[in-house]
């Protein structure tokens, strides 16, 4: 049994967590966010040195730990911004130098998916709606293959982007989500779904020139992105169903906070006899803890794990992709 401590620190978000046997003792986070505008990747990186030290002593003290208890440190090797990844590693660095502990590199979309076991899913098909990442991915033999993407942006980006037309903040998906709420006039939008693949920039030249006319409510325009999209994403993921046969539909990514795009994923999932799995929202956004959880699973399977003497083999991976990693621990 080992104690794994999780580095999380891709994008906005630097994060701590500490798993145990599989279960969540600790997951303390802070996002890096604007009033208006988008994020900085050198701010972004400037927020996590600043937080990082006050969030591992919050992680150890919330899970109840010292740090000489701490076995195995995980850290969230890519994909993601290249400044925002090195504050991650060196302080995975540091820590490993200091406690003289092991070190593991670990894929974050990877993570996004595993720690949806926690949920009770065993084989879903996986429908991850993030910031930069928008994906429906599954196991097939040996590896996560990606089924379908998004051909340009990431759903929560493009979200985050129309949010800023309208003058809203960062991140935007809380926001649109709220508009939303108060109106349920849908306005008619492009659907771009090429067979599971999406993609997202002919909605916001549209959305924006809607926008800029000033002819629209905030509102209007809310809902009707929520419902183009979201009906998107869900009948993209509804297609790798019936393509791999799986039963499971499991949401991840910070989009899959949106209640609306769960009610969908519920509906379409009700309908074909599949079991729809949710996250609790702290795990569905970045978070240390899904860092931790699959860094302890691969830990006991030596995937991708450094000792002291190895710490020069150690980079940052910022264009890894989900099916560029060897998924050595799973067999079904
Ligand atoms: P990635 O996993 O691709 O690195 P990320 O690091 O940006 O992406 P997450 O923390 O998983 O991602 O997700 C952040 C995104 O989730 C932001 O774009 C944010 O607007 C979006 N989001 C959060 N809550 C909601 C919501 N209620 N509705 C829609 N989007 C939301
Ligand atoms: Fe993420």
């Amino acid at each position: 049994m080992v104690i794994v401590l999780g580095i999380e620190s891709t994008a906005h978000t630097f994060g701590i967590g500490i798993v145990k046997d599989g279960k969540i003792l600790s997951n303390v986070r802070d996002s890096y966010t604007t009033e208006k505008g988008g994020m900085i990747p050198i701010e972004v990186a400037k927020h996590h040195q600043k937080v990082k030290e006050e969030i591992y002593n919050k992680s150890l003290k919330e899970a109840g730990i010292d740090e000489e208890n701490v076995d195995v440190i995980a850290f969230s090797q890519g994909p993601g911004l290249p400044p925002a990844l090195l504050e991650g590693m060196r302080f995975a660095k540091e820590l490993s130098k200091k406690l003289k502990k092991p070190l593991v590199g670990v894929n974050h979309c990877i993570a996004h998916l595993e720690i949806g076991r926690i949920t009770g899913a065993k084989d879903p098909v996986m429908l991850y709606a993030s910031g930069a990442n928008t994906q429906i991915i599954a196991y097939a033999s040996g590896k996560y293959r990606v089924f379908g993407e998004t051909l340009d942006l990431g759903v929560g980006n493009f979200i985050d982007t129309i949010a800023r037309f309208l003058g809203e903040g960062f991140p935007g998906g809380p926001k649109i989500q709220k508009l939303a709420k108060n109106s349920k006039n849908y306005i008619e939008l492009p659907y771009s779904v090429k067979g599971m693949d999406v993609s997202f920039s002919g909605i916001q030249t549209k959305l924006k020139n809607m926008i800029d006319s000033n002819k629209y409510p905030k509102e209007a325009i809310a809902y009707s992105l929520q419902e183009t999209v979201f009906a998107m994403l869900v009948e993209t993921a509804e297609r790798a169903l019936a393509h791999t046969g799986k039963k499971e539909l499991l949401l991840g990514g910070g989009v899959g906070c949106n209640t609306r795009l769960q009610e969908m994923c519920k509906i379409m999932c009700k309908e074909r006899g599949a079991k729809f799995f949710c996250p609790d929202k702290s795990l569905l956004v970045d978070n240390g803890a899904m860092i931790a959880y699959l860094g302890e699973i691969m830990f006991e399977a030596n995937a991708n794990v450094f000792e002291q003497n190895e710490m020069d083999k150690v980079d940052i991976a910022p264009r890894q992709r989900t099916d560029d990693v060897v998924v050595s621990w799973k067999h079904n």
